[in-house]
């Protein structure tokens, strides 16, 4: 019997702890998951690995497991407290107000902004990134993650009109930090905040990497689970240098499914593959059209299966596929993205499920790394 990563952060989610309220998977407290046929051994971080309470938590893991899986699966739970090796100016990982602290750290010394920060891109405009990073944002705030979506988009910045806030201006706070605005339950910083539409194209590769980093540095988030990035459509310098910037934990790849939009959407995974930032999955957009009066029928317009294919090939995951829909286009226009306005229609169901599959892609990163390596804190 072969057990996947999937299915076991799937039924370890299951063990909630009980002070912090939250699951053990979503506490990033599981690292070093191994599966093999019949057997499954990860190390759960704990406090102090020598108390009852850590004992309890191995034995609901172990218990969870062969409820969920298999009543004969052999599960190995090591308990071990993380180990962190950070001089003592670092402070609690999710904490705001920090200001941008010392410029000279290394990007991996300084507190996270965020626990798990994805970016979405794509090879080409206009293929729905920003429909999928908002849905991407949305979807996981109604999974109940604090949430925070960054519009990186300099040359279209659409982030604004799709959550309704096109029209307002993020605020100064008195510690001279932006103050994101919050829509749909998602806090939203965008380059289109900054300049005029019109005086986009002047904007230059430096200009927009200064703009990225005072809105990671210099806002006021707060302990955000998540930062969501939307990428400027492309793989080249610009983008590059965004990635790099940015201590990401994994990307999402766009794609419709024609030749020419896979073929880009190719050069996105290299381009991450090259920085060393997991590529979380491929979402392929616009595969199908379903006439409303024909709701049995799906039309593959633009060819079928080209992104599963291409997912397949580069060994990423494989995130959904999203249909044409009027009411994607009207519900992004009109200010609230489809997952929330339209959750029944085919589409919000492809971005919902894409949204939890991407969730578990990150949980399945988080515990791929050793315990030791990560450095993230979890207990004061
Ligand atoms: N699945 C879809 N069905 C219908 N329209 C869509 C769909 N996905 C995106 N759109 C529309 O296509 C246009 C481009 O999408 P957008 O997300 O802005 O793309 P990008 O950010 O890649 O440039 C927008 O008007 C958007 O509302
Ligand atoms: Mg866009």
């Amino acid at each position: 019997m072969s057990v996947s990563r999937e299915h076991v952060l799937q039924a370890l989610k299951k063990v909630t702890h009980p002070e912090k309220e939250k699951n053990i998977v979503r506490l990033n407290m599981v690292k070093d998951l191994t599966t093999e046929d019949g057997a499954v051994s990860f190390t759960l971080i704990v406090e102090r690995p020598d108390t009852a309470f850590a004992k309890q938590a191995q034995a609901a893991c172990t218990q969870v497991l062969r409820e969920e899986i298999d009543p004969d699966l052999e599960v190995d739970v090591e308990l071990d407290n993380e180990m962190i090796s950070l001089g003592d100016d670092v402070g609690v990982s999710g904490g705001s107000g920090d200001g941008g602290g010392g410029g000279g750290q290394q990007k991996q010394q300084r507190p996270q902004l965020a626990e798990n920060m994805v970016a979405v891109a794509s090879g080409k405009g206009g293929v729905g990134k920003s429909t999928v990073a908002a849905n991407l944002a949305v979807g996981l705030a109604e999974q109940g993650y604090s949430v925070g979506l960054l519009d990186s988009d300099i040359y279209g910045p659409s982030i604004p009109t799709m959550f309704g806030v096109e029209n307002k201006k993020p605020r100064v706070n008195q510690n001279k930090q932006i103050v994101p605005l919050e829509a749909h339950g998602v806090r939203l910083l965008s380059m289109g905040f900054l300049v005029d539409q019109e005086k986009a194209v002047i904007w230059r590769g430096p200009m927009v990497t200064n703009a990225l980093r005072q809105f990671l540095n210099d806002a006021a988030w707060g302990e955000l689970e998540y930062l969501i990035l939307d990428l400027p459509p492309g793989t080249g310098d610009a983008q590059l240098t965004i990635v790099q910037t940015v201590p990401l934990t994994g990307a999402v790849i766009v794609s419709t499914p024609q030749d020419v939009a896979l073929a880009d959407a190719r050069k996105g995974v290299k381009m991450f593959e090259k920085v060393d930032v997991p590529v979380l999955g491929m979402v392929e957009n616009m595969s199908y059209f379903t006439p409303p009066d024909l709701p049995d029928r799906k039309y593959y317009l633009f060819g079928r299966g080209g992104a599963k294919r291409l997912a397949q090939e580069m060994d990423v995951s494989f995130l959904g596929e999203v249909p044409i829909e009027q009411r994607v286009r009207e519900s992004s226009d009109d200010g609230t993205p489809i997952v929330l306005d339209a959750p029944e229609s085919a589409s919000a169901e492809a971005l919902a499920q894409m949204a939890e599959r991407t969730d578990e892609q990150v949980a399945i990163r988080n515990a791929d790394q050793s315990a030791t390596q990560k450095v993230e804190i979890l207990y004061e």
